[in-house]
C-alpha cells in the first residue's frame, strides 16, 4: 500500500461530505493515495513479497499477469514493466482489463494456462492508482477510491488449490461506470445506484453458481472475500446468502475501492495474520467497469 493516507475528514475539507455520511453509505474510513510511487512500483513490491512467500525466483515465472485500469502506458503494459523490474526473463506477460473483475479474471486464465500445462508457474499482480481517474470536485465519487497492489503466485500442483472459476459480462451497460481513454473528461463516471444493484445481484450470482457446480452448501466455505467497494454490499450480499458472520473478511474501512487490486490485498492480509487454514475452502468474487463480475472457489494449500 503506498504510504499517504487520505481521510474523510481530508476530504470534508475538498468537497461537501461528512465523515459521518461516507461511513454509513460505504464503511470507508480512509484510502492510501499513490503520490510518490507509480503503479508498476506498487506491482513490483506486490510481486516481490508474493514471490518471497511462496518461494519462487524470477526464472521459475511462466508468465505474469497484470490486472489494471490505471497504467503508466498504454504500452508497455503494466506486466511488461514489472517483468524488467523483477528481470523474469522466461516469462511472457499480458494485461487484464476487467476493472474490479480483473483479478477474478486473471486467476481464471491463469488456471487455464496451468489445467492445459501450458505454464507451471504464473505471477499474476493488481495494482492500481484510482486517484489518476478520480475527479476530486465530484464527491458521489472521490470519498470511495484509493490505491493499491496486491499479487499472488500460482503454480501447478497435486492439491486442489483452484477448484473452480467462472467469468461473466455484461457489455450492455457498460455506461453506468465508466472511465474515457481520451478527451477532456477521464475520470470514473458512475451510476451508484445502478452499480449497487447490479452488485449485490453479481455476488449472488456467481457464488450460487460455484456452489452448484461444485455439490457445496453456504457452510462448506470457510471465507468469504469480496471485492471491498462498500461494506453495504457485502452485507446485503451476506444477508441474502445467510453467510455465518466472522466469514467475511473486510478491510474497505482502511483502503477504499481499490478496484482489481482488493482481493488480493485481502488476501494477503488473511494470510499473514493466519487466518486461513490448510484445506479450507475460499470464494472470492469481483464485480466492475465493464459490466464485469467473476469469481472462483479455491481450496488453501
Ligand atoms: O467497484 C465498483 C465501484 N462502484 C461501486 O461499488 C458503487 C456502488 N454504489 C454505492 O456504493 C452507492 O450507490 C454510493 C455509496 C455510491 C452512494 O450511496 P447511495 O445510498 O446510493 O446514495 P445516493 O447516490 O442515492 O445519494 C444520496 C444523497 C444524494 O443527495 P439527495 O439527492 O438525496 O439530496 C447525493 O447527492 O447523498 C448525496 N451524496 C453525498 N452526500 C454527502 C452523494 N455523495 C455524497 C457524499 N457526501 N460524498
Amino acid at each position: 500500500m503506498p504510504e499517504h493516507v487520505l481521510t474523510n475528514s481530508d476530504l470534508e475539507a475538498m468537497v461537501e461530505t461528512s465523515d459521518e455520511w461516507i461511513t454509513e453509505r460505504t464503511g470507508i474510513k480512509q484510502r492510501r493515495i499513490a503520490k510518490d510511487i507509480s503503479v508498476s512500483e506498487m506491482a513490483t513490491e506486490a510481486a516481490k513479497r508474493a514471490m518471497e512467500n511462496a518461494g519462487v525466483s524470477s526464472d521459475e515465472i511462466d508468465i505474469i499477469i497484470a490486472a489494471t485500469i490505471t497504467p503508466e502506458y498504454f504500452t508497455p503494459s503494466l506486466s511488461c514493466l514489472v517483468q524488467k523490474a523483477l528481470d523474469a526473463k522466461e516469462a511472457f506477460c499480458f494485461d487484464v482489463n476487467a476493472a474490479c473483475s480483473g483479478f477474478c479474471y486473471a486467476l481464471d486464465i491463469a488456471d487455464c494456462y496451468i489445467k492445459t500445462k501450458k505454464a507451471k508457474t504464473i505471477l499474476i499482480v493488481a495494482s492500481e492508482a484510482l486517484s489518476h481517474i478520480t475527479d476530486y470536485t465530484d464527491r458521489r465519487t472521490c470519498v470511495l477510491f484509493g490505491d493499491g497492489a496486491g499479487a499472488v503466485v500460482t503454480r501447478a500442483g497435486d492439491s486442489k488449490g483452484m477448484i473452480d472459476s467462472v467469468c461473466r459480462s455484461i457489455g450492455e451497460l457498460g455506461n453506468v461506470l465508466q472511465v474515457k481513454a481520451f478527451g477532456d473528461n477521464r475520470f470514473i463516471e458512475m451510476n451508484g445506484k445502478e452499480v449497487y444493484k447490479f452488485a449485490v445481484g453479481a455476488n449472488v450470482e456467481i457464488i450460487n453458481n460455484l456452489l452448484s457446480n461444485n455439490r457445496l452448501a453456504i457452510n462448506d466455505i470457510s471465507h468469504f472475500v469480496f471485492h471491498q467497494a462498500n461494506s453495504r454490499i457485502i452485507s446485503a450480499v451476506s444477508s441474502r446468502l445467510h453467510i455465518e458472520a466472522g466469514k467475511t473478511y473486510i478491510n474497505v474501512e482502511k483502503y477504499g475501492n481499490t478496484s482489481s487490486a482488493s482481493i488480493p490485498i485481502c488476501l494477503d492480509e488473511m494470510n499473514r495474520n493466519g487466518l486461513i487454514k490448510q484445506g479450507e475452502k475460499l470464494i472470492v468474487v469481483g464485480f466492475g467497469g465493464g459490466l464485469t463480475y467473476a469469481g472462483a472457489l479455491l481450496e488453501w494449500v
